[in-house]
């Protein structure tokens, strides 16, 4: 969903430029700005493309097939980089990082002789050390270290207006279609204060918004200042308490690990967005199982009314996968119903990806591509049209904004409603990093559009664009 903006990294010394490539979820980002960070440390600039980098890193992901042969074919674009360099007198180191790095660590070398490094996703601290042996031929570091690499990392810097911060890792539901369990490891949180301190630097540094991260995120239970386990919940409310944080949100969180601290963090805190991503993957109990999913379809429906229960505002968007083995009709159209019972503000929507390792991949009673394909089209068609309708029932209302980019047009600027839609303003009192109230005129597409509201006109507003 929502990107972070990613601005150059300054060179401190030295002039080896790095280019870092991320595909994947906002974990893989997170991961990509904090490697740079750690390798501006050592004196890399950032460069603007590949072509004028010294050391290309593809942050991958191996979530579908599609996503991991990309990885592949981006891998013959920079074999010809490389030797088109070698031929001009430069080198151009390869590296491969993230979840195709983990799973398929030396096999990747065998495939595509010109990397030089593999490195998976827990050990990007290592990475200055990793390139420098990396020098004397390929080198793959998968292991899972005993060490927080974290506390290992450049320490984080702010790059607009909303910050992701990553507080757990890995996950332990083994849910039969995904190969997250093992590219990212077991559960991990860290520790409270940590968190806590990364998220004051941030502020300090310019966010005023922050994305909590974790493939499981409200599975979340890190030591706590007072020596007790915290839960999301409370981890939020001590985070609301940052001077100068305008809003917090969390992604992606599992049906089962919504409890009563995040329930109450919901009624309690104004900055915790209205706006939650809780993937359900299909609305059939009998598929639910099969995946491993542990929660029924009436489960899902209970926590989604708890939550509007706690803050009746809140938009929902979810996961679905068309197509998992043996998915029948009857059972999509019970995700079809589903869609509609909820009204998903927005939603992401895969075809069944059978992936190596994972038990549903094994299984015979495979859909064909034609199939998935077909229930893939109808299921994207109901939730645009849910899409649509939840924005065009924003037109007419004001809604409070918080600007984070300019926008394509002269003059227009871009932020996000609590809902995570991108709401457009064409007005010089649009402040990026500020909260502000807008009146919603248009939908179009995906996005609002907007007029500043009369609110925001007030004299000294005025005149403080007009010096500013
Ligand atoms: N931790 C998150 C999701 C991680 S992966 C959660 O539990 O919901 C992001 C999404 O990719 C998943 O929600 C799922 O919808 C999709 N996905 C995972 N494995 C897949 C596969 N083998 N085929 C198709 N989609 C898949
Ligand atoms: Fe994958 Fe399931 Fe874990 Fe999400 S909960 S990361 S879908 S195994
Ligand atoms: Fe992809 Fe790994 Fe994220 S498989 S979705 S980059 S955790």
């Amino acid at each position: 969903m929502a990107g972070a903006p990613a601005t150059p990294v300054p060179a401190r010394s030295g002039t080896r430029k790095v280019y870092v490539k991320s595909y994947g979820c906002q974990m893989n980002a997170y991961d990509a700005q904090r490697m740079a960070d750690t390798l501006a440390a050592e004196g890399y600039a950032e460069a603007a493309a590949p072509e004028d980098a010294d050391l290309v890193i593809l942050n991958t992901c191996n979530i579908r097939e599609k996503a991991t042969e990309k990885v592949y074919s981006e891998l013959g674009r920079l074999r010809v980089m490389k030797a088109e360099a070698a031929r001009a007198g430069r080198s151009l180191t390869v590296a491969v990082a993230g979840c195709v790095a983990q799973a398929e660590g030396a096999e990747i070398v065998r495939r595509a002789p010109s990397v030089d490094l593999v490195v998976g996703s827990q050990n990007y601290h290592r990475l200055p050390a990793l390139l420098a042996r990396a020098k004397d031929g390929a080198v793959v570091d998968t292991e899972f270290p005993a060490e927080d690499r974290f506390d290992r990392l450049a320490p984080v810097r702010a790059r607009g207006v909303s910050a992701f911060l990553t507080v757990q890792e890995g996950c332990d539901k083994f849910c039969t279609f995904c190969v997250v369990p093992y590219t990212r490891g077991a559960e991990l949180s860290r520790p409270a204060a940590k968190i806590v301190a990364e998220a004051a630097a941030l502020v300090a540094g310019g966010a005023r918004e922050i994305v909590l991260l974790g493939q499981n995120v409200n599975a979340y239970h890190g030591d706590g200042p007072d020596g007790r386990a915290w839960t999301l919940g409370r981890l939020l409310e001590r985070l609301a308490a940052i001077p100068g944080l305008a809003r917090l949100r969390y992604t992606t969180s599992h049906p089962r690990d919504v409890d009563d601290s995040l329930l109450a963090a919901h009624r309690d805190l104004d900055c915790l967005m209205p706006q939650l991503h809780l993937p359900v993957q299909s609305g059939a109990d009998r598929i639910l199982a099969a995946m491993n999913r542990k929660h029924t379809r009436a489960d899902y429906l209970k926590i989604v009314g708890k939550l509007r229960a706690a803050r009746p505002d809140m938009a929902f968007t979810s996961d679905f996968i068309v197509g998992f083995p043996g998915e029948t009709e009857a059972e999509f159209r019970d995700t079809l119903a589903l869609v509609d019972e909820v009204g998903f503000c927005d939603s992401f929507s895969f075809k069944y990806s059978p992936r190596p390792g994972t038990p549903a991949a094994e299984r015979g009673d495979q859909l064909s591509e034609a199939e998935k394909s077909e229930r893939l089209a109808r299921l994207q068609q109901a939730i645009v049209r849910h899409q649509k309708a939840f924005n065009a029932s924003c037109v007419g209302r004001t809604l409070p904004v918080l600007f984070d980019k300019p926008g394509r047009h002269p003059g227009q600027t871009v932020g996000r409603s609590p809902y995570l839609q991108p709401v457009h303003v064409t007005s010089p009192l649009a402040r990026i990093g500020a909260v502000m109230d807008v009146v919603i005129t248009e939908t179009s597409g995906n996005g609002l559009f907007g007029t500043m509201a009369m609110t925001n006109a007030s004299p000294e507003r005025i005149l403080e664009t007009q010096t500013t």
